[in-house]
């Protein structure tokens, strides 16, 4: 089991936050398919959490399903990190993570995100300033953890010393994407150099992260790494049974992916009918729900064969009910045999 300070994980795969992706319903839905061990929001500015700011407030939402729930922030040392931090524990958060590795230069150029990594007794300090006021606001009950990259460029590599600081102020867990920031996205994660982290921290779990798309790739990084639990960021985007297929794996005593049972293509339209229910379910404005479902079908439409018309439908739908009359029909069809390969 991963254990996270006071915080026992279900299974050790978390879902990686990604701005614009990981809102309320996906994570329910990732949450609703088995395997999560735990999931976090995207990351959310701290003035504008304490400012109240309308949409920050709403990618902050969580609610009794989506537990443990961590809520990931940002910022630098001028902002009010701990306070952000002790609002996400009054607002829901059974952890607060705090994002060391956004590359975006919206974000890196001052307001922190990968900027921390270029002054790490300066992160320390600030780190542990969270870390004291969510240990006395929560009494001890939430962790902090960091989710950082291997350094700004391979000649800055300092994720091993940082976690090895961050532990000794009381951070209780380190998540490490295996990718400069120079990088953004590009290339191969280094999943050598997030070993090297797991050999510098004591006792704390390192989570790995990067390049998992297909469950044995959790394995590989847990061998390869030594790495107490993985994330994964991209790879449940297309799909969210990435986790359960994964924990099975996990549970075998060899694992053997020929075992795993690809879902049916009626149980995928159920997923995408679920996750459209999900979206209005939660008040999500119709704007943001057409916005999410066109992009969503595309994706989960690659392993859909037989649902071109379906994913033309949800292409060119200008209103939710279109997108529901689509799905509908086409479950319907799916059940009478009417689906086809193609
Ligand atoms: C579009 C996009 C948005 C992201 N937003 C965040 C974020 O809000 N917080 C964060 O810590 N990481 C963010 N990430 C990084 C992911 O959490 C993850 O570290 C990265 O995608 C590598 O993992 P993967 O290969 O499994 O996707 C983002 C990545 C992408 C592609």
């Amino acid at each position: 089991m991963l254990r996270i300070g006071p915080l026992t994980l279900k299974t050790p795969l978390l879902l990686a936050p990604i701005a614009g992706h990981c809102d309320l319903p996906f994570r329910l839905l990732c949450r609703e398919q088995g395997g999560v061990g735990l999931a976090s929001t995207d990351l959310l500015n701290s003035r504008a959490i304490l400012n109240g700011s309308a949409k920050t407030l709403e990618l902050a939402a969580t609610c009794a399903a989506d537990d443990p729930c961590g809520m990931q922030l940002y910022g630098n040392g001028d902002d009010p990190l701990p306070e952000a931090a002790c609002w996400a524990v009054d607002h829901g958060a059974h952890l607060i993570d705090i994002n060391m590795g956004c590359p975006v230069d919206k974000v890196a150029k001052k307001h922190g995100g990968s900027l921390l990594l270029r002054d790490c007794s300066a992160t320390t300090l600030l780190a542990e300033r969270i870390v004291k006021a969510v240990e006395r606001h929560s009494g001890g009950r939430v962790p902090v953890t960091a989710k950082m990259r291997l350094g700004w460029d391979p000649e800055h590599f300092v994720a091993p010393r940082l976690a090895r600081d961050l532990e000794s102020i009381g951070i209780q867990a380190v998540t490490v994407h295996g990718r400069w920031t120079v990088q953004f996205f590009s290339g191969k994660a280094d999943w050598a150099r997030i070993g090297e982290v797991v050999n510098a921290v004591r006792d704390i779990p390192v989570i790995g992260n990067g390049d998992i798309t297909e469950p044995m790739h959790v394995i590989s990084m847990l061998r390869e790494t030594g790495c107490d639990g993985v994330m994964i960021g991209r790879g449940a985007l297309r799909t969210p049974w990435i986790f359960r297929h994964a924990w099975e794996l996990l549970q075998m005593q060899t694992p053997d992916p020929t075992f795993l049972r690809e879902p049916e293509l009626h149980e995928k339209l159920m997923m995408v009918r679920r996750h459209l229910a999900l979206l209005e379910e939660r008040g999500y404005s119709e704007r943001h729900a057409l916005h999410t479902m066109k992009l969503r079908m595309g994706w989960y439409g690659k392993s859909m064969p037989g649902t071109k018309p379906l994913r033309e439908q949800f292409r060119t739908a200008s209103n939710v009910a279109e997108m529901w009359r689509a799905i509908e029909e086409c479950v319907l069809i799916g059940h009478s045999g009417g689906l086809g390969a193609g």
